[in-house]
């Protein structure tokens, strides 16, 4: 068979640029090696932990905050079977969603394991066992990443966990360890908190959400260890004894010194994610990658052996879903001959764990080191008329803006349903605008977005609620 393009991978970057390609009349294949479309994103990643903690907040409010609301419950009882189904559901809607779409957009679907065997030739080890060899006029590799693992800890899915496994607990731990203070970290420690598990997080940093701004990880950090989570920060992991019934995880001081003995029923492995590209045949065409295993790319997403690109996790980036359909949504326009770009200054990032935490733009520490002088603008919820009515108060919204244009250079928020407030401020930093921009733009009452209005006040000291 022959194609303009064949996309490697169907996680948001290769099914999106896929779906772009089509659109823009370019004729298109995706090879993916998982039973179902959607990577690891709908099938392992964003979906089925969003739905763990949809499920697992509301079980946590029906038990704590119902009561003091006048709405009287018995004690909520968790059939934690049901609630996988229920994230199972989720799972299987949205990848089916995605199969109908490239039915839809007319693209060729192929199952089975890529590799590329030369540029403009894509072998494919079909599930079936059959071979197919597809003619190409261009290549992108799309094949995400996989778990980052600790060095003499095995992953076992079951008592030691990756992500996967955290989300496919089949009874919930008394005693759960996080290794590594990430997203990842965070919200699955968040749901197996709120489902009943004691939850301590070793970290080998001296602050929680690495690359977030340090207020705000200090702040949130605060706001999760009320919720019960502990942290054990500054300290790294350095082996777990699975010999026993409980799990005993050796803890060092990140800087060397005494070890302590943690108990666990089940630790989860946290620390980062790297780049997949086993099996596409990479070293043998000679596609260059970075120390870190990534894909090296051009600002075009070119690869160095032409006809050959990359994009999402597998390249340099934050690895983010959205991070990848964007990127996808460039490179299939920049193959039909328009002009796709992404702007990496403007890619919000969310904590999905409660309250929530976003960001985008740079941070205060990202400001101080490049020597950009900056001005502050806070309001917290507790001065929220709507955070109020809900008593949902924790957490504020900083903007920085720059102290002599007042372009707005950063927007963080921690409160509830701060992962959809913080669009008002990427739309905004997007056309360039500034504090004052902001702080005149009507906004509805009572909504929690007047917070983000109030901040943008507050730049020039002239918030009203404060
Ligand atoms: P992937 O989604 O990893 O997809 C790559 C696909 O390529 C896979 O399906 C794989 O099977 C396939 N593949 C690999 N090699 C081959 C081959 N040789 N032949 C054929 N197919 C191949 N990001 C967010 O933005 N928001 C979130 O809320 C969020 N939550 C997450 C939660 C968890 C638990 C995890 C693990 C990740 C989460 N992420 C989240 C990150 C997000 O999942 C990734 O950034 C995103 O999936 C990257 O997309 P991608 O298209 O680059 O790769
Ligand atoms: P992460 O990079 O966010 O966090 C890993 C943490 O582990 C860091 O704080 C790091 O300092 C720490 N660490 C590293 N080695 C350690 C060690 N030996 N001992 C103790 N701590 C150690 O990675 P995470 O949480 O695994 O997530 C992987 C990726 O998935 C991230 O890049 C993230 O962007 C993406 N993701 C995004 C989500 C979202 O957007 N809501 C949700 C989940 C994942």
């Amino acid at each position: 068979m022959s194609y303009d393009l064949v996309v490697i991978g169907t996680g948001p970057g290769g099914y999106v640029c896929a779906i772009r390609a089509a659109q823009l009349g370019l004729k298109v294949a995706v090879v993916e090696k998982r039973a179902t479309f959607g990577g690891t994103c709908l099938n392992i990643g964003c979906i089925p932990s969003k739905a763990l903690l949809h499920a697992s907040h509301l079980f946590e409010e029906a038990g704590h905050s119902f009561a003091k609301m006048g709405i009287g419950v018995s004690t909520p009882k968790l059939d934690i079977k049901a609630m996988l189904g229920f994230k199972d559901q989720a799972v299987e809607g949205n990848t089916k969603g995605v199969a109908f779409l490239m039915k839809k957009n007319k693209i060729d679907t192929y199952h089975g394991t890529a590799t590329i065997a030369a540029p403009g030739k894509v072998d494919v080890a079909m599930d079936d066992g059959s071979a197919q060899s597809l003619e190409t006029k261009a290549i992108v590799i799309a094949t995400g990443s996989d778990v980052a693992r600790l060095p003499g800890i095995e992953i076992d899915e079951t008592r030691i966990v990756s992500s996967t496994g955290a989300l496919t607990l089949e009874k919930v731990p008394g005693k759960l360890v996080v290794v590594g203070a990430g997203v990842i970290g965070l919200e699955l420690g968040s749901v197996w908190r709120r489902l009943g598990a004691q939850v301590t997080v070793v970290e080998f940093l001296d602050r929680i959400l690495p690359g977030m701004d340090l207020d705000v990880a200090k702040s949130y950090q605060r706001i999760l260890q009320k919720q019960g989570f502990e942290f054990t920060l500054s300290s790294k992991v350095t082996g777990v004894d699975s010999s026993g019934k409980t799990l005993k995880v050796s803890v060092e001081p990140a800087a060397g010194g005494e070890a302590k003995v943690l108990e666990a029923d089940v630790v989860l492995v946290a620390i980062g994610r790297v780049p997949f590209t086993e099996g596409l045949g990479l070293e043998a065409l000679g596609v260059e990658k970075d120390k870190r295993g990534r894909i090296v790319t051009d600002h075009y997403y070119r690869t160095n052996v032409p006809g050959i690109f990359a994009i999402g996790d597998v390249i340099t980036g934050p690895m983010l879903a959205h991070k990848a359909e964007d990127e996808g949504v460039a490179i299939a326009e920049l193959l039909a001959g328009q002009a796709g770009h992404v702007n990496y200054d403007v890619i919000p990032a969310v904590v999905y764990a409660s309250p929530e935490v976003a960001s985008v733009g740079k941070t205060e520490e990202e400001l101080k080191a490049e020597g950009i002088a900056y001005k502050v603008g806070k309001f917290p919820f507790l001065a929220n008329g709507r955070a109020k009515a809900n008593d949902e108060t924790e957490g504020f919204v900083k903007v920085l803006a720059d102290e002599t244009t007042d372009k707005v250079l950063g927007v963080h928020i921690i409160g509830m349903e701060a992962g959809e407030m913080i669009h008002e401020a990427a739309v905004l930093m997007e056309f360039g605008g500034s504090s004052e921009d902001l702080a005149r733009t009507c906004h509805a009452h009572p909504t929690r977005s007047e917070a983000v209005k109030e901040a943008a006040m507050a730049v020039e000291k002239r918030s009203i609620h404060m």
